[in-house]
């Protein structure tokens, strides 16, 4: 089988598997005990914590372990209209993940303003419409830092400067942009994390929030890694994301490398078929390659690939199949390319003859047709 949905999820790295099952094994107490052992378990956190908070730019307090981006972006909504009841004003964008857009929804639900922040025509947020859009009782604005579906990175810093002089928090979904491009986080107020993207274990995520921001618990019972999320303190998830995240910085340039080359030859593969349509979004990172074939239905075409031993999706994982790409029409302002969108999830792990089999299937299933 040929894997090209790293943007759904990412293999866990052996050297990442190694650390996770070592300090699981060997550094197995609590990290709240008061014991030796305790002390030595809460060491290693500390570490780990020490290795996030360093990755980030943010003070190690900063870090609150979850068990997952979706956790985070619950946690950020929910946990700061909890703690400012009197602001009954969100803003969100259309390209959010599902976890982020049914938090809001819950809080819709509960009486509160969800605005939507429109996207230029080349499919990136529109910065200055924040200024009219942000109210005095605007609780947060929150915008994921890269399209899911066709990689656009996002000016999330411009948005946190401008939420910054209106006085509003801002928290960004980095999800998929961690290990694939770099970020200032000096005017984010609070971010989300998984480990599972970056080559880390599925079942820890992080959000960020910053010494200033004020919030409330969604989980209680007990102080854990930090005083905001009880549970007993995940030792070696903890270690694995650590060392995740150590390798993605080590490696930034090297991977970097591997993926810009794989993507251009996929570029210019598809270009050799005039069934098959580019959908090239502004500064798009090199991991995603977007393309639409008009006239076919995404869940078939995909049969298609997966019966021949390739992996691909369409969309998000976690968006409903049937509809159009947001993002695809924002870019195309073209009905028929937006739902028949495919996309392609690259890794420095992905190989030259997996591009050519991927061509070469993609050229038999247009022949079909
Ligand atoms: C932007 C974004 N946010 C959140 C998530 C959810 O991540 P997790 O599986 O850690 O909950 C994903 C992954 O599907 C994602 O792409």
């Amino acid at each position: 089988m040929i894997y090209l949905d790293y943007s759904a999820t990412t293999p866990l790295d052996p050297r990442v598997a190694a650390k996770w099952m070592d300090v699981e094994t060997r550094v197995y107490a609590n990290a709240n005990s008061a014991h030796a052992l305790g002390l030595a378990s809460k060491a290693i956190n500390d570490a780990s914590l020490a290795v996030m908070a360093g990755f980030f730019g943010v003070p190690v307090e900063s870090i609150i372990p979850t068990a997952s981006a979706v956790e985070a972006n619950n946690f950020a909504l929910k946990g700061l209209a909890l703690k400012y009841p009197k602001k009954r004003h969100v803003i969100v964008s259309a390209l959010e993940h599902a976890s982020l857009i049914g938090a809001a929804g819950y809080l819709a639900h509960q009486g509160y303003d969800v605005d939507t922040l429109p996207l230029t025509p080349q499919g990136l947020y529109d910065v200055e419409a924040l200024d009219t859009l942000i109210r005095p009782d605007t609780l947060v604005v929150s915008l994921t830092a890269v399209d899911s579906e066709t990689g656009s990175r996002q000016p999330i810093e411009s948005c946190a400067e401008r939420c910054r002089l209106h006085h509003v928090f801002f928290h960004t979904d980095l999800t998929q942009l961690v290990g694939k491009g770099s970020f200032d986080l000096s005017h984010v107020d609070l971010a989300t994390v998984s480990a599972h993207k970056v080559y880390g274990p599925k079942g820890i995520g992080l959000l960020i929030k910053k010494p200033h921001v004020g919030i409330v618990p969604l989980l209680h019972g007990g102080h854990s890694v930090t005083p905001w999320r009880a549970s007993t303190p995940p030792n070696g998830l903890l270690a694995a994301f650590a060392e995740a995240l150590r390798l993605a910085h080590d490696e930034a340039d090297q991977r970097l490398a591997i993926v810009q080359a794989r993507h251009d030859q996929v570029i210019a593969g598809l270009r050799q078929q005039s069934r098959v349509t580019i959908n090239q979004a502004s500064q798009a990172l090199p991991h995603f390659v977007n393309f639409s074939i008009v006239g076919t239905r995404p869940e078939e075409g995909l049969r298609y690939f997966s019966d021949h031993g390739i992996c691909f999706s369409s969309k998000s994982a976690c968006s409903g199949q049937d509809e159009k790409s947001v993002s695809v029409y924002a870019i195309t302002g073209d009905e028929a390319l937006a739902i028949s969108s495919y996309r392609l999830g690259l890794s420095h792990l992905t190989t030259v003859t997996e591009i050519e089999t991927f061509l070469s299937v993609l050229a038999d299933y247009v022949g079909t047709l």
